[in-house]
C-alpha cells in the first residue's frame, strides 16, 4: 500500500535527476584495481623501469579530475588483461600515449606541428618536448598560474636562457613582484607553434613584440617610461633598415640593430642599471660590435630614444625648429615664384 504510493514518486525523481555525471567512476575503479598499487612497474626490453602506478588523488585534482575516464584517454585499453604492447624504451611509451591528447586538444596538437620543436621530434630527438613534458599526463594543472610558472616548463630544458630571463628586468618583475604586465617565455615565442631565431624573418619581427607593450601608453605611465621608443626607432637609419628588409622579408637579419642587438633579449635591464648594455659607460661597446671604427663621439652623438628638445639636445633642437620654419617657407615661395611666372606667360600672350 504505501509502496504504491511512493513508487511513482521515485520514479518522477529519477526522472528529473540529471543524468549520470561525466566521469565514469566504475571505469576509474577498476583501472584503478589494479594500477592503485605503488609496487606495479614493468621492466622494458630497453633495461629501464616503467611504474605502472597511478595516483588516484592527484588524477582527482588534475584538470581532468571528475571529467575524463581513464578510458578517454586510453581509447584502446578496455580490456582486461591487455595484451603487452611491444615498447622498447620509455621514450617510445610516451610518443605512443600523447596523441591521446589530440582527440579533444586538436587545436593545440595542430599548432605544434609548426614548432620549432616539431623538426626534433619528427627526427626523433629524445630531448624534443611533446605534450606530456610539458603538461605531465594524469596530474595536468592549469599551465599558467601561476603565470611564472610557464618560465619553470621551458626551464626544464632551457636552463640557461631562464637562468638569464629570470634576472632580467621583465624576469624580476615576473617573478618577484608577480608584475602580469612584463612578458614571459610564451608572450614572445608562444607555447605551441613556438618560434625561434631560426625561423625566416622570426628575429626581424621581433620589435613588433617589443612594441606591443612598449608602444601601450596606458601600460608604460605606469612605469614612467617612454612610448617614443618605438617610433624614434623607426624614424632612425637602423629601424628604418629593418622595416624594408621586412617589407622585402630579406634573409640578411643580421644586418641592421633591432631593439635586442642594443638591450639584449633575455638579459634586459633598466636603461641606467650599472651592467646596462645601452648605459653611457657601456654603449659604445654595444655600437662597436657593428661599427668597429667607432669613437666616444659616435656614440654620444647619436640621440637614441630622444625625441630632440631644447633641455637635451639644444643644437639638433635648433636646426629642427629653423628646419620647420625654413622648408614651408622655401617650398611655398617657390610655388609662388612658378604661379607668377605662369601668370606671366599668360598675360603676355
Ligand atoms: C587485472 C589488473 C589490471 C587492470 C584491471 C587494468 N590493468 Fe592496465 N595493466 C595491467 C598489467 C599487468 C599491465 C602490464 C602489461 C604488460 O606490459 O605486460 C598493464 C599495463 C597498462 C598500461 C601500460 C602498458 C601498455 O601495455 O600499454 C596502461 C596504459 C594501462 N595498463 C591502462 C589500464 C586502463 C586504462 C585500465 C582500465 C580500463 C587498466 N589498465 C586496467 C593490469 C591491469
Ligand atoms: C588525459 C589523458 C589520460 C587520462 C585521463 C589517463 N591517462 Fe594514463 N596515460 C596517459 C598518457 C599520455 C600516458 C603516457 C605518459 C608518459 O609516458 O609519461 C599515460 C600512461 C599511463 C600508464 C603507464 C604508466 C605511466 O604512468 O606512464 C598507466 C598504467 C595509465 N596511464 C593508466 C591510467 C589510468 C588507470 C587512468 C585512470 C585513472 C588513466 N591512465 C587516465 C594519458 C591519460
Ligand atoms: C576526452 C577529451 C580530452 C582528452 C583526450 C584530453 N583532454 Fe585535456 N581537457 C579536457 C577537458 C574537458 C578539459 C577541461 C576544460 C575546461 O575546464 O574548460 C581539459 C583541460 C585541459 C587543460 C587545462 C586547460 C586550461 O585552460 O587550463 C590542459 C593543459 C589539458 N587539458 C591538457 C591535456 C593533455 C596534455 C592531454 C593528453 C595527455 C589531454 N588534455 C587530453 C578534455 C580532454
Ligand atoms: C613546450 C611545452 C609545451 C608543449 C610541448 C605543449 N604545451 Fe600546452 N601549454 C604550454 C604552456 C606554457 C601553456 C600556457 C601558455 C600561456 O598561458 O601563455 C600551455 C597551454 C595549454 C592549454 C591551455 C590554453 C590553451 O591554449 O587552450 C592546453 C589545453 C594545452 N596547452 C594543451 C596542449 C596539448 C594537447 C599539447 C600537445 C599537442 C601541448 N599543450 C603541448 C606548454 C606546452
Ligand atoms: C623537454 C625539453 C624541452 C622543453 C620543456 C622545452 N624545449 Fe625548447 N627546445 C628543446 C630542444 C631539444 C630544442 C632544439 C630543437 C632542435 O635542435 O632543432 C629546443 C628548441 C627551442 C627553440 C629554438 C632554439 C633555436 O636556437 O632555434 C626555442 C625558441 C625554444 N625551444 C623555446 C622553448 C619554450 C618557449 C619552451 C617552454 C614553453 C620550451 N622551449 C620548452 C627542448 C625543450
Ligand atoms: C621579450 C621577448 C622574449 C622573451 C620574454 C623570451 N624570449 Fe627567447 N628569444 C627572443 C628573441 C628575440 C630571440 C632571438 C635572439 C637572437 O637571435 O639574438 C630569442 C631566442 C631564444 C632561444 C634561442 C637562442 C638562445 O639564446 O639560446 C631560446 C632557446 C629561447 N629564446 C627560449 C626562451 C625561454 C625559455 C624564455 C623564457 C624563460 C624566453 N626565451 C623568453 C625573445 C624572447
Ligand atoms: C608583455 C609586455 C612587454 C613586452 C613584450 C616587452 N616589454 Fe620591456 N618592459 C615591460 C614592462 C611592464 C617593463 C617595466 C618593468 C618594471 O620596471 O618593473 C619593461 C621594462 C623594459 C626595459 C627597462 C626600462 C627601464 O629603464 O626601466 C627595457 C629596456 C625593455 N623593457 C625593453 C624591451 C625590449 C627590447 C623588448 C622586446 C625584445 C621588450 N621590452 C618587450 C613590458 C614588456
Ligand atoms: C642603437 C641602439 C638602440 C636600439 C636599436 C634601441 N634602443 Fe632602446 N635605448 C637605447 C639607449 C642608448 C637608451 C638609453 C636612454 C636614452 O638615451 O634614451 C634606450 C632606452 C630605451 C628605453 C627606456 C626609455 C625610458 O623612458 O627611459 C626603452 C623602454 C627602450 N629603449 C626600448 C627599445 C625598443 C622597444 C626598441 C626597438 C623598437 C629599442 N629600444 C631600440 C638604445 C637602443
Ligand atoms: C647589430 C648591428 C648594429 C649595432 C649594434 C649598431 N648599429 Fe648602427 N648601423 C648598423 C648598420 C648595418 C648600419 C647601416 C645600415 C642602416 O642604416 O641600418 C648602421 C647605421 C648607423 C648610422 C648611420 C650612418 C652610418 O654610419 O652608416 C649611425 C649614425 C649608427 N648606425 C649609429 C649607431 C650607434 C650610435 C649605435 C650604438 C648605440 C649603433 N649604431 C649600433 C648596424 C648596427
Amino acid at each position: 500500500m504505501l509502496s504504491s504510493f511512493l513508487l511513482p514518486l521515485v520514479v518522477a525523481v529519477g526522472l528529473a535527476a540529471p543524468a549520470a555525471p561525466q566521469p565514469k567512476s566504475e571505469d576509474i575503479e577498476a583501472c584503478l584495481a589494479c594500477h592503485g598499487d605503488k609496487s606495479m612497474s614493468v621492466t622494458l626490453p630497453s633495461g629501464e623501469t616503467q611504474s605502472l602506478y597511478v595516483d588516484r588523488a592527484a588524477f582527482a585534482r588534475s584538470v581532468h579530475g571528475g571529467k575524463l575516464g581513464c578510458t578517454d584517454c586510453h581509447t584502446d585499453l578496455t580490456e582486461v588483461p591487455h595484451a603487452a604492447k611491444p615498447f622498447q624504451t620509455r621514450r617510445e611509451f610516451t610518443i605512443a600515449y600523447y596523441e591521446a591528447c589530440k582527440r579533444c586538444h586538436f587545436a593545440n596538437y595542430s599548432k605544434t606541428l609548426d614548432s620549432v620543436h616539431y623538426p626534433a621530434i619528427a627526427r626523433g630527438d629524445r630531448m624534443a618536448p611533446v605534450c606530456v613534458d610539458c603538461h605531465g599526463a594524469h596530474n595536468i594543472s592549469p599551465p599558467n598560474q601561476p603565470r611564472s610558472k610557464i618560465s619553470q616548463t621551458c626551464a626544464v630544458c632551457h636552463q640557461g636562457v631562464s637562468a638569464t630571463y629570470a634576472k632580467s628586468v621583465h624576469g624580476r618583475a615576473l617573478i618577484e613582484e608577480k608584475n602580469a604586465d612584463v612578458p614571459t617565455c610564451t608572450d614572445c615565442h608562444h607555447a605551441h607553434d613556438i618560434g625561434g631565431p631560426h625561423a625566416p624573418g622570426w628575429r626581424l619581427k621581433s620589435p613588433e613584440l617589443c612594441a606591443s607593450c612598449h608602444a601601450n601608453a596606458g601600460m608604460m605611465k605606469k612605469y614612467g617610461l617612454s612610448t617614443n621608443v618605438m617610433q624614434t626607432y623607426l624614424a632612425d637609419f637602423h629601424g628604418m633598415t629593418a622595416s624594408l628588409q621586412r617589407q622585402q622579408s630579406a634573409e640578411g637579419a643580421r644586418v641592421t640593430a633591432l631593439c635586442i642587438d642594443c638591450h639584449g633579449v633575455h638579459n634586459i635591464t633598466k636603461v641606467n642599471a650599472k651592467n646596462s648594455s645601452v648605459i653611457k659607460a657601456n654603449i659604445l661597446k654595444t655600437c662597436q660590435r657593428c661599427h668597429p671604427g667607432a669613437t666616444e663621439n659616435f656614440s654620444s652623438a647619436w640621440l637614441s630614444h630622444y625625441e630632440p628638445t631644447l633641455k637635451n639636445a639644444p643644437m639638433v633642437y635648433a636646426v629642427r625648429i629653423a628646419y620647420m620654419i625654413l622648408i614651408p617657407f622655401m617650398i611655398g615661395g617657390l610655388v609662388l615664384q612658378i604661379l607668377l611666372h605662369l601668370w606671366r606667360v599668360v598675360v603676355n600672350r
